[in-house]
């Protein structure tokens, strides 16, 4: 230990300078002699909710911590298009996995939002539900039916908000009004960008293959099967996110919410009041950021600390705190508080891949891709009046498929997903060369594997609070999953063989070579298999390092309400408390769970 524990709550240095509403932008700004109700570690996806919603009511002094600067007026998160540029860049933590001996030992980059709205504000901006099965499943796993798809439906609403998209076209048959919310928070629109080369032919392809390649009015209605358009979290043509749509200023204005940026939480820690069986920890460590940690200053909250970091920050805060398994915990030199061997467990990721065929059109979105010229004209189109190609991240359509149950995939393993109704495979349709950075035209299917069996972990490097933890998402260490991926391709080349597509698609262009992709039996899923090794990545997914459980269960890190188990005063909201990975990408889960917790922690109060 560097430090002692238990010292009295330093008093912080005043000196208030309001930079932005009451957004302070470092620690040493924030007013001193304030007695917070709530403190909540992390401005991100859920943590921007719940200092949202928590400050809803005038008595509850509210406090949000993030590690990372603002974001207003940053034209990469503003900009839908411009997201690829994102991950590894200054709004990035830059973790990087250990290395993946599914993935033929490589490790992954693994990106996390650093700057207010956390990983909204960096995200791809698909907005997906996944299925009614898989909220059914968290309600069973932790006893509380109030996790069902029918009683947590009413918390997505909350979250949106859906709006035209930019251009404005007619989107009757697009979506199903019944299944949105006008009312909510977060933007939430269909692709503003026709991709004349390929919206036609994928729903063309929809009246000619079985019925797994259906068309599906809408992918959010809990039944995600078949082919829909894609929605995204974007309005009036920019990228809403958790600070877009939750921390604005007219909330931020609130007298009764502080924001701190640039301040980075280390621990929390115990107060002494508590009784031996049921520590309390209330207290909250943090130290500037971007220093090399000597400065650390004490916050203590009157109600609660929430932490909101993440499935890869809340975790590390836990551990760093003496919270986990103890003697993993003694092992690396950090003083055991609460046993609770759960913590950095089963954590679960989506792997991603993508296949890219050439095709015979010049309408692809490759020649846009490709040119600074038209860039530079969209961009002023977009400063202008916000539409033109920029407005979309460039997916139109998603296709959510089953793998037969009589393969013998599912045969040889325990079906994964949640439900009959529930996806084994997701494929994105793209009209470029997607990432593969190929240079002319081309058709490309994303492929993500949405209920895997691999579980990972997370653990610590080393006692210091600011070194990065070792994050393992484990991919493919159940072959299940490398089985299903290789299925994955197999759907996108069965997909391209329908009509609408004959004389558009040509040869595969990447990852394979013509001669593997189409090389049959064992062999060629074999040499398929092969190069998935090789590219494999992660859709930045990460679930269930802090998961929930029944109360009373011999495992789990938080109990149904999210508070800690064992421990008083401390509860977990955001993705790491997901007991299964939901069939979905996981900000609009997160936002979900972040409106249903600020209500359980009202109720909690509310006498
Ligand atoms: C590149 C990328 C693309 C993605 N694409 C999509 C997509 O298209 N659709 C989709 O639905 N999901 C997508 N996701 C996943 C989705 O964004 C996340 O699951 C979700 O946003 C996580 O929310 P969260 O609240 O759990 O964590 P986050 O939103 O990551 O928030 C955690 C916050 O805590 C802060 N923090 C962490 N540690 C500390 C600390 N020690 N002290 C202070 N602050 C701290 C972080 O800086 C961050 O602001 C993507 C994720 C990434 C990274
Ligand atoms: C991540 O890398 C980018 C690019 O090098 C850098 O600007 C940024 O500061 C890094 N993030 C952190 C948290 O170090
Ligand atoms: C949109 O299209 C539908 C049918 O495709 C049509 O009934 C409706 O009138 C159109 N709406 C507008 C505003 O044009
Ligand atoms: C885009 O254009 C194609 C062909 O021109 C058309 O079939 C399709 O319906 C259009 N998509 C939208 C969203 O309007
Ligand atoms: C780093 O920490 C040490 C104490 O651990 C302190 O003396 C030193 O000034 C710090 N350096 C910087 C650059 O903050
Ligand atoms: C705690 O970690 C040790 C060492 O890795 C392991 O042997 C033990 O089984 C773990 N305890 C529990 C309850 O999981
Ligand atoms: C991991 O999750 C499974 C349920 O999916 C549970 O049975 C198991 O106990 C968990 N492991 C740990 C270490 O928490
Ligand atoms: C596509 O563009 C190339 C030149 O870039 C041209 O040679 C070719 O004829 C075009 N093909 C079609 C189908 O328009
Ligand atoms: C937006 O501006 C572009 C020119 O930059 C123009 O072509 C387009 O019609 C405008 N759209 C709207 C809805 O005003
Ligand atoms: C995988 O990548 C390694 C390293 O680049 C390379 O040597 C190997 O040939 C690749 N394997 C396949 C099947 O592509």
């Amino acid at each position: 230990m560097h430090f002692k524990s238990l010292l009295p709550v330093a008093v912080v240095i005043a000196g208030s300078r309001l930079c932005h509403a009451a957004l302070y932008q470092q620690l040493s700004d924030l007013p001193a002699d304030i007695d917070y109700d709530f403190i909540i570690a992390g401005g991100g996806t859920a943590g921007a909710v719940v200092a949202n919603r928590l400050s809803e009511v005038s008595r509850y002094q509210v406090l949000l911590i993030e590690a990372g600067p603002l974001d207003r007026n940053i034209l990469n998160i503003q900009v839908p298009f411009f997201q690829p540029r994102l991950p590894s860049g200054p709004y990035d933590w830059n973790y990087t996995t250990v290395a993946q001996p599914g993935l033929n030992g490589r490790a992954l980059p693994y990106a996390r939002g650093r700057v207010l709205g956390g990983s909204s504000s960096i995200n791809f901006m698909f907005y997906s539900r996944g299925s009614a099965s898989d909220y059914d499943r968290w309600a069973k796993v932790t006893g509380d039916s109030g996790w069902s798809w029918r009683r947590l439906l009413p918390y997505f609403l909350k979250n949106e908000r859906w709006v035209p998209p930019a251009d404005g076209h007619n989107t009757t048959g697009q979506f199903d009004p019944t299944v949105h919310s006008r009312d909510g928070n977060t933007l939430v629109s269909l692709p503003s960008y026709n991709q004349t080369a390929t919206d036609g032919r994928t729903i063309e392809a929809t009246e000619q293959l079985g019925p797994d390649f259906k068309f599906n009015l809408d992918l959010n209605s809990g039944y995600p099967l078949g082919v829909g358009w894609n929605q995204y979290t974007v309005g009036n043509g920019q990228r809403s996110s958790s600070s877009t749509s939750y921390l604005s200023d007219k909330y931020v204005r609130r007298r009764n919410l502080h924001v701190v940026l640039n301040t980075h939480v280390t621990r929390v820690l115990p107060s002494n009041s508590g009784s031996a069986q049921r520590p309390v920890f209330r207290t909250i460590e943090v130290v500037p950021a971007n220093t090399n940690g000597s400065n650390r200053v004490q916050l203590k909250a009157k109600k609660e600390v929430i932490l909101s970091a993440g499935s890869i920050g809340s975790c590390h805060i836990l551990l760093n705190s003496g919270i986990g398994n103890s003697t993993e915990l003694s092992a690396i030199g950090i003083k055991p508080l609460v046993n609770l061997p759960s913590v950095g467990k089963n954590l679960t990721d989506h792997p991603l891949a993508s296949v890219t065929w050439r095709v015979s059109s010049n309408e692809t979105f490759d020649v846009f891709s490709n040119s600074p010229e038209l860039q530079a004209q969209a961009l002023e189109q977009w400063q202008q009046n916000k539409t033109g190609p920029l407005t979309t991240p460039g997916i139109n359509q998603v296709i959510w498929l089953r793998i037969p149950n009589d393969s013998p995939l599912l045969q040889t393993y325990p079906d994964p997903a949640s439900g009959r109704q529930s996806p084994h495979i997701e494929l994105a349709m793209t009209n470029s060369a997607g990432f593969s950075g190929l240079v002319g035209r081309f058709v490309t299917l994303g492929m993500a594997i949405p209920s895997p069996l691999s579980r990972g972990s997370l653990t610590l490097a080393s006692s210091n609070p600011l070194a990065p933890p070792l994050i393992n998402p484990n991919f493919y260490s159940s072959p299940f999953d490398a089985g299903a991926m290789l299925q994955a391709v197999r759907s996108a080349q069965r997909f391209f063989s329908a009509p609408a597509w004959e004389g558009y698609v040509l040869d595969h262009a990447w990852p394979f070579t013509e001669d593997i992709i189409t090389q049959e039996g064992e062999e060629g899923d074999e040499a398929v298999l092969a190069v998935l090794r090789n590219i494999t990545q992660s859709a930045w997914h990460p679930i269930g390092t802090l998961a929930m459980s029944a109360k009373g269960a011999g495992y789990g890190v938080v109990d149904p309400d999210l508070r800690v188990k064992g421990v008083v005063g401390l509860r977990v909201v955001d993705a790491s408390v997901m007991p299964y990975i939901p069939a979905a990408h996981t900000q609009a889960p997160v936002y979900a769970i972040a409106e249903r917790a600020s209500d359980l922690i009202k109720a909690a109060w509310d006498s």
